[in-house]
Protein backbone atom coordinates (compact mmCIF):
# COMPACT_ATOMS: atom_id res chain seq x y z
CA UNK A 1 0.00 0.00 0.00
CA UNK A 2 1.69 3.35 -1.05
CA UNK A 3 1.20 5.89 -0.84
CA UNK A 4 -0.53 5.19 2.59
CA UNK A 5 -3.96 6.44 2.72
CA UNK A 6 -5.62 7.99 6.18
CA UNK A 7 -7.98 5.20 5.93
CA UNK A 8 -5.67 2.02 5.04
CA UNK A 9 -3.09 3.52 8.05
CA UNK A 10 -6.41 3.66 10.22
CA UNK A 11 -7.78 -0.36 9.33
CA UNK A 12 -4.25 -1.51 9.79
CA UNK A 13 -3.88 0.22 13.02
CA UNK A 14 -7.33 -0.99 14.53
CA UNK A 15 -6.17 -4.66 12.88
CA UNK A 16 -3.44 -4.56 15.89
CA UNK A 17 -3.28 -6.18 18.75
CA UNK A 18 -2.09 -5.18 21.78
CA UNK A 19 1.08 -7.42 23.11
CA UNK A 20 1.53 -8.37 19.29
CA UNK A 21 4.27 -7.09 16.77
CA UNK A 22 3.26 -4.71 14.16
CA UNK A 23 1.48 -5.78 10.69
CA UNK A 24 4.23 -6.20 7.63
CA UNK A 25 3.45 -2.69 6.24
CA UNK A 26 4.39 -0.98 9.35
CA UNK A 27 8.21 -2.91 8.15
CA UNK A 28 8.41 -2.45 4.82
CA UNK A 29 5.70 0.12 3.36
CA UNK A 30 7.74 3.36 1.97
CA UNK A 31 3.98 5.66 1.83
CA UNK A 32 4.01 4.45 5.93
CA UNK A 33 7.74 5.13 5.97
CA UNK A 34 6.55 8.42 4.91
CA UNK A 35 3.88 8.66 7.72
CA UNK A 36 6.65 7.98 10.17
CA UNK A 37 8.86 10.37 9.20
CA UNK A 38 6.05 13.37 9.55
CA UNK A 39 3.76 11.75 12.74
CA UNK A 40 6.97 11.00 14.38
CA UNK A 41 10.58 11.90 13.64
CA UNK A 42 9.56 15.87 12.39
CA UNK A 43 7.83 15.61 16.15
CA UNK A 44 10.90 15.03 17.97
CA UNK A 45 14.10 16.10 19.39
CA UNK A 46 16.49 14.38 17.32
CA UNK A 47 20.22 14.25 18.57
CA UNK A 48 22.51 15.35 15.95
CA UNK A 49 26.08 15.30 16.74
CA UNK A 50 28.62 16.80 20.08
CA UNK A 51 29.69 20.45 20.32
CA UNK A 52 33.39 19.32 19.64
CA UNK A 53 32.56 18.62 16.02
CA UNK A 54 32.30 22.04 15.13
CA UNK A 55 34.53 24.12 17.75
CA UNK A 56 35.79 27.27 15.57
CA UNK A 57 33.80 29.95 13.78
CA UNK A 58 32.53 28.90 10.41
CA UNK A 59 32.52 24.94 11.31
CA UNK A 60 30.07 23.43 9.30
CA UNK A 61 28.43 20.23 9.45
CA UNK A 62 24.96 18.75 7.60
CA UNK A 63 22.81 16.07 9.07
CA UNK A 64 20.15 14.24 6.45
CA UNK A 65 16.70 13.27 8.26
CA UNK A 66 13.21 13.02 7.64
CA UNK A 67 13.94 14.24 3.81
CA UNK A 68 15.58 16.97 5.31
CA UNK A 69 19.35 18.39 5.11
CA UNK A 70 19.99 20.62 7.61
CA UNK A 71 23.15 23.57 8.60
CA UNK A 72 24.82 22.74 11.71
CA UNK A 73 27.01 26.19 11.90
CA UNK A 74 28.88 27.90 14.85
CA UNK A 75 28.42 31.77 14.14
CA UNK A 76 30.59 34.52 14.41
CA UNK A 77 29.50 34.74 18.10
CA UNK A 78 30.51 31.54 18.98
CA UNK A 79 26.91 30.27 19.08
CA UNK A 80 25.68 26.82 17.62
CA UNK A 81 22.71 27.36 14.69
CA UNK A 82 20.81 24.80 13.08
CA UNK A 83 19.26 25.88 9.55
CA UNK A 84 17.19 24.48 6.68
CA UNK A 85 19.51 23.83 3.97
CA UNK A 86 17.02 25.61 1.57
CA UNK A 87 18.05 28.74 -0.53
CA UNK A 88 15.65 31.34 0.49
CA UNK A 89 15.30 32.65 -3.19
CA UNK A 90 14.27 29.49 -5.71
CA UNK A 91 14.97 26.93 -2.83
CA UNK A 92 17.88 25.09 -3.96
CA UNK A 93 19.97 23.43 -1.36
CA UNK A 94 22.72 25.79 -0.35
CA UNK A 95 25.44 23.08 1.15
CA UNK A 96 25.51 20.37 -1.69
CA UNK A 97 28.80 18.59 -0.68
CA UNK A 98 31.20 17.15 1.97
CA UNK A 99 32.57 20.41 3.87
CA UNK A 100 33.48 21.16 7.54
CA UNK A 101 34.03 25.01 7.33
CA UNK A 102 33.06 28.20 5.58
CA UNK A 103 33.31 31.73 5.85
CA UNK A 104 29.81 32.54 4.33
CA UNK A 105 26.84 30.57 3.47
CA UNK A 106 26.40 31.18 -0.45
CA UNK A 107 23.69 29.35 -2.50
CA UNK A 108 25.85 27.75 -5.55
CA UNK A 109 22.59 28.81 -7.80
CA UNK A 110 22.34 32.17 -8.29
CA UNK A 111 24.81 33.46 -5.22
CA UNK A 112 22.47 34.72 -2.54
CA UNK A 113 25.01 34.76 0.66
CA UNK A 114 24.09 34.49 4.36
CA UNK A 115 26.60 35.14 6.85
CA UNK A 116 26.85 32.56 9.87
CA UNK A 117 24.18 33.83 11.89
CA UNK A 118 21.76 33.13 9.07
CA UNK A 119 21.32 37.15 7.90
CA UNK A 120 20.95 37.49 4.54
CA UNK A 121 23.87 40.04 3.52
CA UNK A 122 24.02 39.55 -0.81
CA UNK A 123 21.50 39.09 -3.35
CA UNK A 124 22.61 40.67 -6.78
CA UNK A 125 20.28 42.63 -8.68
CA UNK A 126 17.07 42.83 -6.79
CA UNK A 127 14.20 44.94 -6.93
CA UNK A 128 14.49 48.37 -5.08
CA UNK A 129 11.90 47.31 -2.78
CA UNK A 130 13.69 43.85 -1.77
CA UNK A 131 15.09 44.20 1.53
CA UNK A 132 17.93 41.48 2.64
CA UNK A 133 16.57 41.76 6.32
CA UNK A 134 12.95 39.69 5.37
CA UNK A 135 15.16 36.67 3.89
CA UNK A 136 17.13 35.14 6.64
CA UNK A 137 17.89 31.33 6.09
CA UNK A 138 14.82 29.19 8.02
CA UNK A 139 16.48 28.95 11.08
CA UNK A 140 15.93 24.98 13.06
CA UNK A 141 14.91 24.73 16.09
CA UNK A 142 18.11 23.77 18.28
CA UNK A 143 19.26 23.18 21.90
CA UNK A 144 22.63 22.25 23.21
CA UNK A 145 22.09 19.87 26.27
CA UNK A 146 25.46 18.65 28.09
CA UNK A 147 27.74 19.51 25.10
CA UNK A 148 25.12 17.62 22.40
CA UNK A 149 23.20 19.46 19.74
CA UNK A 150 19.31 18.36 19.32
CA UNK A 151 17.44 20.08 16.68
CA UNK A 152 13.53 19.67 15.87
CA UNK A 153 12.09 19.93 12.96
CA UNK A 154 8.72 21.17 13.65
CA UNK A 155 7.52 25.11 13.79
CA UNK A 156 8.20 26.85 16.70
CA UNK A 157 4.65 27.15 17.72
CA UNK A 158 3.87 23.29 17.34
CA UNK A 159 2.66 22.17 20.85
CA UNK A 160 2.89 18.55 19.84
CA UNK A 161 6.83 18.65 20.31
CA UNK A 162 7.59 18.37 24.10
CA UNK A 163 9.15 21.67 25.87
CA UNK A 164 12.98 20.51 25.88
CA UNK A 165 13.79 21.73 29.30
CA UNK A 166 11.35 19.21 30.55
CA UNK A 167 13.39 16.50 29.13
CA UNK A 168 16.80 17.96 31.14
CA UNK A 169 14.91 18.55 34.21
CA UNK A 170 14.42 14.99 34.61
CA UNK A 171 17.32 13.76 33.28
CA UNK A 172 20.22 15.97 34.43
CA UNK A 173 20.81 14.25 37.89
CA UNK A 174 21.88 11.44 35.95
CA UNK A 175 24.33 13.03 33.92
CA UNK A 176 25.30 16.57 34.86
CA UNK A 177 28.49 14.97 36.94
CA UNK A 178 29.63 13.13 33.78
CA UNK A 179 30.39 17.13 32.37
CA UNK A 180 29.33 15.65 29.05
CA UNK A 181 30.06 19.25 27.52
CA UNK A 182 33.54 19.01 28.69
CA UNK A 183 33.97 16.13 27.43
CA UNK A 184 35.82 14.68 23.68
CA UNK A 185 35.03 12.36 21.27
CA UNK A 186 37.34 9.30 21.11
CA UNK A 187 35.72 7.38 18.37
CA UNK A 188 33.06 7.70 16.28
CA UNK A 189 31.52 4.38 13.86
CA UNK A 190 28.62 4.00 11.71
CA UNK A 191 26.72 0.98 11.43
CA UNK A 192 24.13 0.87 8.18
CA UNK A 193 21.26 -1.53 9.04
CA UNK A 194 19.27 -3.12 6.34
CA UNK A 195 16.29 -2.65 8.51
CA UNK A 196 13.17 -0.29 8.55
CA UNK A 197 13.73 2.06 11.63
CA UNK A 198 11.03 0.55 14.27
CA UNK A 199 12.99 -3.18 14.07
CA UNK A 200 16.16 -1.11 15.11
CA UNK A 201 14.72 0.39 17.80
CA UNK A 202 12.80 -2.70 18.81
CA UNK A 203 15.53 -4.50 18.82
CA UNK A 204 18.19 -1.99 21.20
CA UNK A 205 14.95 -2.02 23.50
CA UNK A 206 15.15 -5.33 24.14
CA UNK A 207 17.93 -7.84 26.04
CA UNK A 208 15.64 -10.97 25.58
CA UNK A 209 18.41 -11.28 22.78
CA UNK A 210 21.47 -10.72 24.23
CA UNK A 211 21.84 -14.01 25.37
CA UNK A 212 21.57 -16.00 22.06
CA UNK A 213 23.15 -13.10 20.34
CA UNK A 214 25.89 -11.54 22.03
CA UNK A 215 27.83 -13.36 24.15
CA UNK A 216 30.50 -10.50 24.89
CA UNK A 217 27.76 -8.17 25.74
CA UNK A 218 26.47 -11.04 27.79
CA UNK A 219 29.42 -11.50 29.37
CA UNK A 220 30.07 -8.15 30.92
CA UNK A 221 26.57 -7.12 31.93
CA UNK A 222 25.64 -9.77 34.66
CA UNK A 223 21.71 -8.47 34.72
CA UNK A 224 21.28 -10.74 31.21
CA UNK A 225 21.99 -14.01 32.73
CA UNK A 226 20.45 -12.77 36.26
CA UNK A 227 17.51 -11.59 35.12
CA UNK A 228 16.58 -14.93 32.90
CA UNK A 229 17.66 -16.89 36.13
CA UNK A 230 16.42 -15.20 38.98
CA UNK A 231 14.70 -11.88 38.74
CA UNK A 232 14.18 -11.67 42.82
CA UNK A 233 17.92 -12.42 43.28
CA UNK A 234 18.81 -9.58 40.26
CA UNK A 235 17.07 -7.19 42.40
CA UNK A 236 18.37 -7.86 45.73
CA UNK A 237 21.64 -7.21 43.97
CA UNK A 238 20.62 -4.10 42.79
CA UNK A 239 19.21 -2.88 46.02
CA UNK A 240 22.00 -3.53 47.63
CA UNK A 241 24.34 -1.71 45.27
CA UNK A 242 22.09 0.90 45.27
CA UNK A 243 21.97 1.77 48.82
CA UNK A 244 25.82 1.28 49.01
CA UNK A 245 26.00 3.87 46.16
CA UNK A 246 23.06 6.56 47.35
CA UNK A 247 24.67 6.96 50.61
CA UNK A 248 27.55 8.51 48.77
CA UNK A 249 25.97 10.63 46.97
CA UNK A 250 25.47 8.75 44.24
CA UNK A 251 21.90 8.97 41.85
CA UNK A 252 21.07 4.94 41.49
CA UNK A 253 17.22 5.33 40.90
CA UNK A 254 15.34 4.68 37.86
CA UNK A 255 13.31 7.28 36.42
CA UNK A 256 10.30 6.26 34.06
CA UNK A 257 12.28 4.05 32.72
CA UNK A 258 10.84 0.80 31.28
CA UNK A 259 7.52 2.51 31.58
CA UNK A 260 8.78 5.25 29.43
CA UNK A 261 6.17 7.31 31.20
CA UNK A 262 7.54 10.78 31.06
CA UNK A 263 5.63 12.45 28.39
CA UNK A 264 3.61 10.95 25.54
CA UNK A 265 5.04 13.72 22.97
CA UNK A 266 8.66 12.17 23.54
CA UNK A 267 8.99 9.30 26.41
CA UNK A 268 12.27 9.93 27.79
CA UNK A 269 14.22 7.73 30.99
CA UNK A 270 16.93 6.89 32.71
CA UNK A 271 18.20 4.20 34.96
CA UNK A 272 21.52 3.50 36.61
CA UNK A 273 22.23 -0.35 37.63
CA UNK A 274 25.35 -2.27 38.71
CA UNK A 275 27.28 -3.90 35.95
CA UNK A 276 28.99 -7.24 37.39
CA UNK A 277 30.83 -8.16 40.15
CA UNK A 278 34.27 -6.49 39.89
CA UNK A 279 33.66 -4.83 37.07
CA UNK A 280 34.19 -0.67 37.14
CA UNK A 281 32.92 -0.11 33.70
CA UNK A 282 32.03 -1.80 30.19
CA UNK A 283 35.01 -3.36 29.33
CA UNK A 284 36.17 -6.57 28.18
CA UNK A 285 37.57 -7.02 31.62
CA UNK A 286 35.90 -4.81 33.91
CA UNK A 287 39.27 -2.35 33.89
CA UNK A 288 38.88 1.10 33.41
CA UNK A 289 39.27 2.13 29.57
CA UNK A 290 40.08 5.66 30.30
CA UNK A 291 39.89 8.83 33.09
CA UNK A 292 36.97 8.91 35.39
CA UNK A 293 34.63 11.30 33.72
CA UNK A 294 33.69 14.96 35.12
CA UNK A 295 32.99 15.42 38.66
CA UNK A 296 32.59 11.89 39.39
CA UNK A 297 34.59 10.79 42.39
CA UNK A 298 34.61 7.00 42.47
CA UNK A 299 34.27 4.05 40.31
CA UNK A 300 30.05 2.75 41.41
CA UNK A 301 30.45 -0.22 39.01
CA UNK A 302 27.20 1.30 37.45
CA UNK A 303 26.04 1.97 34.09
CA UNK A 304 23.51 4.21 32.93
CA UNK A 305 21.16 3.81 30.26
CA UNK A 306 19.31 7.57 28.74
CA UNK A 307 16.26 7.70 26.37
CA UNK A 308 16.03 10.49 24.64
CA UNK A 309 12.82 9.45 22.63
CA UNK A 310 12.86 6.59 20.12
CA UNK A 311 15.80 7.51 18.01
CA UNK A 312 18.80 8.15 20.99
CA UNK A 313 20.43 6.76 23.53
CA UNK A 314 23.17 7.13 25.77
CA UNK A 315 25.11 4.56 28.31
CA UNK A 316 27.08 5.96 30.96
CA UNK A 317 30.01 4.06 32.11
CA UNK A 318 32.13 5.93 35.04
CA UNK A 319 34.95 6.18 32.65
CA UNK A 320 32.89 6.91 28.98
CA UNK A 321 29.76 7.65 27.29
CA UNK A 322 28.13 6.07 24.12
CA UNK A 323 26.20 7.58 22.09
CA UNK A 324 23.55 5.34 19.79
CA UNK A 325 22.01 7.85 17.36
CA UNK A 326 19.19 5.82 14.64
CA UNK A 327 18.77 7.66 11.14
CA UNK A 328 15.70 6.43 9.55
CA UNK A 329 16.72 6.59 6.12
CA UNK A 330 14.13 4.37 4.09
CA UNK A 331 11.47 2.61 4.74
CA UNK A 332 13.88 -0.50 4.86
CA UNK A 333 17.14 0.94 6.11
CA UNK A 334 18.42 2.35 9.21
CA UNK A 335 21.96 4.01 9.90
CA UNK A 336 22.58 3.69 13.33
CA UNK A 337 26.26 5.83 14.65
CA UNK A 338 27.90 5.22 17.96
CA UNK A 339 30.21 8.30 19.44
CA UNK A 340 31.90 7.34 22.33
CA UNK A 341 33.02 10.33 24.46
CA UNK A 342 35.83 10.08 27.18
CA UNK A 343 37.04 13.47 29.38
CA UNK A 344 38.14 16.05 27.52
CA UNK A 345 41.79 16.12 28.80
CA UNK A 346 42.49 12.23 27.85
CA UNK A 347 45.43 11.21 25.89
CA UNK A 348 44.72 8.78 23.41
CA UNK A 349 47.66 5.85 23.78
CA UNK A 350 48.57 6.95 26.94
CA UNK A 351 44.74 7.18 29.14
CA UNK A 352 42.82 5.35 26.55
CA UNK A 353 43.10 3.11 24.11
CA UNK A 354 40.67 3.07 20.79
CA UNK A 355 40.21 -0.10 20.13
CA UNK A 356 39.23 -1.29 24.33
CA UNK A 357 37.40 1.35 24.97
CA UNK A 358 34.59 0.33 21.66
CA UNK A 359 35.44 -3.32 22.12
CA UNK A 360 31.44 -4.09 23.89
CA UNK A 361 29.62 -1.40 21.83
CA UNK A 362 31.15 -2.17 18.95
CA UNK A 363 30.66 -5.64 18.63
CA UNK A 364 27.46 -5.62 20.26
CA UNK A 365 26.27 -3.39 17.55
CA UNK A 366 27.64 -5.07 14.45
CA UNK A 367 25.86 -8.52 15.79
CA UNK A 368 23.21 -6.54 16.34
CA UNK A 369 22.96 -4.91 12.33
CA UNK A 370 23.28 -8.75 11.51
CA UNK A 371 19.99 -9.48 13.66
CA UNK A 372 18.25 -6.97 12.39
CA UNK A 373 18.63 -7.78 8.96
CA UNK A 374 18.12 -10.95 9.54
CA UNK A 375 14.41 -9.85 11.14
CA UNK A 376 13.78 -7.44 8.36
CA UNK A 377 14.64 -10.07 5.63
CA UNK A 378 12.15 -12.52 7.67
CA UNK A 379 9.25 -9.68 8.05
CA UNK A 380 9.16 -9.21 4.00
CA UNK A 381 8.32 -12.27 3.66
CA UNK A 382 4.91 -13.85 2.81
CA UNK A 383 4.36 -15.78 5.73
CA UNK A 384 5.44 -13.25 8.17
CA UNK A 385 2.41 -12.76 10.36
CA UNK A 386 2.73 -10.47 13.74
CA UNK A 387 4.53 -13.03 16.52
CA UNK A 388 3.95 -12.06 20.46
CA UNK A 389 6.41 -10.42 22.46
CA UNK A 390 8.07 -11.96 25.53
CA UNK A 391 7.53 -10.14 29.25
CA UNK A 392 11.31 -9.69 28.71
CA UNK A 393 10.30 -7.72 25.74
CA UNK A 394 8.23 -5.21 28.54
CA UNK A 395 10.48 -1.46 27.23
CA UNK A 396 10.10 -2.77 23.26
CA UNK A 397 6.17 -3.81 24.04
CA UNK A 398 5.81 -0.18 25.09
CA UNK A 399 6.97 1.79 22.09
CA UNK A 400 5.21 -0.33 19.91
CA UNK A 401 2.14 0.50 21.68
CA UNK A 402 3.43 4.23 22.37
CA UNK A 403 3.99 3.96 18.18
CA UNK A 404 1.13 2.70 17.42
CA UNK A 405 -1.07 5.70 19.70
CA UNK A 406 1.21 8.46 18.15
CA UNK A 407 0.13 7.22 14.24
CA UNK A 408 -3.66 6.84 15.52
CA UNK A 409 -3.66 9.85 17.25
CA UNK A 410 -2.86 12.26 14.12
CA UNK A 411 -5.60 10.78 11.92
S1 LIG B 1 18.23 29.33 -5.65
FE1 LIG B 1 19.75 30.00 -4.27
S2 LIG B 1 20.45 31.83 -5.09
FE2 LIG B 1 18.95 31.21 -6.45
FE1 LIG C 1 21.44 -6.16 20.69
Amino acid sequence: MSPASPVTLCDLLGRQQPGMTLEQPFYTDPGIFEEDLNRIVARQWLYVDHVSAIPQPGDVLTYEIAGESIILVRGRDREVRAFFNVCRHRGSRIITKACDHVRTLTCPYHAWTWDLEGKLVKARSMADDFRTEDWPLHACRTRIYQGLVFICLAEEDDDDVIEFDSIADRLDPYIENHCLGAAKVAARKAYPTAGNWKLAVENFRECYHCAPAHPGYTSVNAYVLDGERDQQARSETVAAWAATWEERGVVTRSTGVWGDSYDERQPHAAMRQPIKEGYRTLSRDGRPVAPLMGRLIDWDGGETLMVFGPLFYIYLAGDHAALFRFTPVHATHTDVEVTWLVNGDAREGEDYDEERLTWMWDVTTIEDTRIIGDNQLGVNSRRYRPGRYSTRERATTNFVEWYKRRMGDQL
